[in-house]
């Protein structure tokens, strides 16, 4: 009589791949990145004890990451600009050493990296150090070459993410960074909590959780209707900006379809002329409690591109009637202020992509010709 037992899944608790292991993980990991850092009822972040006068002192951010990394960045833009009051850039690593970047000792280059081993995002670091800059890191692998070369780091605290396409180090990527614009804004006096930042922050892990519960079945239903079709696109606006370009990102990690992810606004600068009959558009739509504007200019959006036969699927916050009439799916996330939308918005997307990989016959976990951390530039 022979025991046997299959090692990988194990690992993989059960879950057919690890991706999706850690898109059910998203609860905790974004649980695990707050903990420890909210003291009466105020964001202090331990690891940055000592640097006030830091934060103080700076007149300048830029944000500087890689893929997956550098979308949450885009989102972490928006945070410090409300909170912190501060003019941040977000740069790909990769551009930001090959030019003369003005940058000095009041400059903070804040580097996100879930394996703190990427070499292109570590380059950027080493570079902003010699040049005078503070840096600080936001990264998932305790001890990795990029904290160890920075100034400080904000550990996320995901846990180990296997599956080559990120997602639950995304999440814990960006709540770091909501995180760290509510910690500067406190020690900058830009920001004083009573605002209800921080009741959002700790609501963000039963609100994926909802998503996941209610959302994650039609989403996977919807990838598999549409498992023969050969561009998707994503619009959004704010913050939903950068997750309709990481949802993008994860379709043509994992399903090999060609994506582009577009600001709203930029649809008719040149976008619209690829909307035709049957054109799948996910549309990724800010609250109208957040922007009335903001929300009518994209259901106009909408409209536009329904009118010219796309397929219209949009992901908007429950309660939102605006949308029904020109939608042809209509995916629900629970209410959150704006800068806490992205973390719930994304998570039916990566499901998106999941689903439609695996429909496609994929290996979700090793898409062909990537790698979880590129070490070479
Ligand atoms: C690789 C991975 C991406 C990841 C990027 C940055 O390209 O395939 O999923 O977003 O590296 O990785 P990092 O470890 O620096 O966050």
């Amino acid at each position: 009589f022979e025991v046997s037992w299959d090692a990988d899944a194990a690992d993989k608790g059960g879950w057919p791949s690890f991706m999706a292991k850690e898109v059910a993980e998203q609860p905790e990991a974004v649980a695990n990145t707050i903990r420890g850092r909210i003291k009466d009822g105020a964001v202090v972040i331990p690891e940055l004890d000592g640097l006030d006068d830091l934060f103080r002192g700076i007149d300048r951010v830029i944000i500087t990451a890689c893929g997956t990394a550098s979308f949450a960045g885009m989102v972490g833009k928006y945070a410090l600009e409300q909170w912190a009051r501060v003019p941040v850039d977000v740069e790909l690593a990769h551009e930001f050493r090959y030019r003369d970047p003005v940058i000095g000792a009041h400059t903070l280059v804040v580097s996100i990296s879930q394996s703190g081993e990427t070499m292109d995002t570590l380059m950027a670091v080493k570079y902003a150090r010699e040049r005078g800059a503070r840096t600080l890191s936001i990264c998932n692998t305790q001890g990795a070459t990029i904290p160890r070369e920075s100034d400080a780091v904000v550990y996320t605290h995901a846990g180990p993410e296997v599956a080559v396409a990120s997602t639950k180090a995304f999440v814990a990527q960006i709540t770091a960074l909501l995180l760290l614009g509510l910690h500067m804004g406190r020690v900058r006096g830009s920001h004083t909590d009573g605002s209800g930042a921080v009741a959002e922050l700790e609501a963000l892990p039963a609100k994926i959780s909802r998503v996941l519960a209610e959302e994650e079945a039609r989403v996977a239903q919807l990838a598999g209707w549409m498992a023969d079709t050969r561009s998707v696109l994503f619009l959004g606006r704010h913050v939903g900006y950068p997750i309709a370009l990481e949802g993008a990102l994860k379709l043509k990690e994992i399903s090999y379809i060609h994506a582009e992810g577009f600001a709203a606004g930029e649809l008719k600068h040149g976008p619209i002329a690829l909307i035709e009959p049957g054109q799948p558009v996910f549309v990724l739509v800010p609250s109208p409690r957040h922007s009335a504007l903001l929300h009518a200019k994209v259901v106009s959006n909408i409209q536009e591109i329904r009118a010219r036969g796309a397929r219209v699927i949009v992901i908007a916050e429950e309660g939102d009637a605006a949308v029904l009439p020109f939608a042809d799916e209509v995916i629900r996330i629970p209410l959150a202020e704006a800068m806490f939308e992205p973390i719930l918005a994304v998570v039916p997307l990566q499901i998106f992509a999941m689903a439609l990989a695996t429909a496609k016959g994929l290996d979700v976990d090793q898409p062909r010709n990537l790698a979880k951390s590129v070490t070479v530039e």
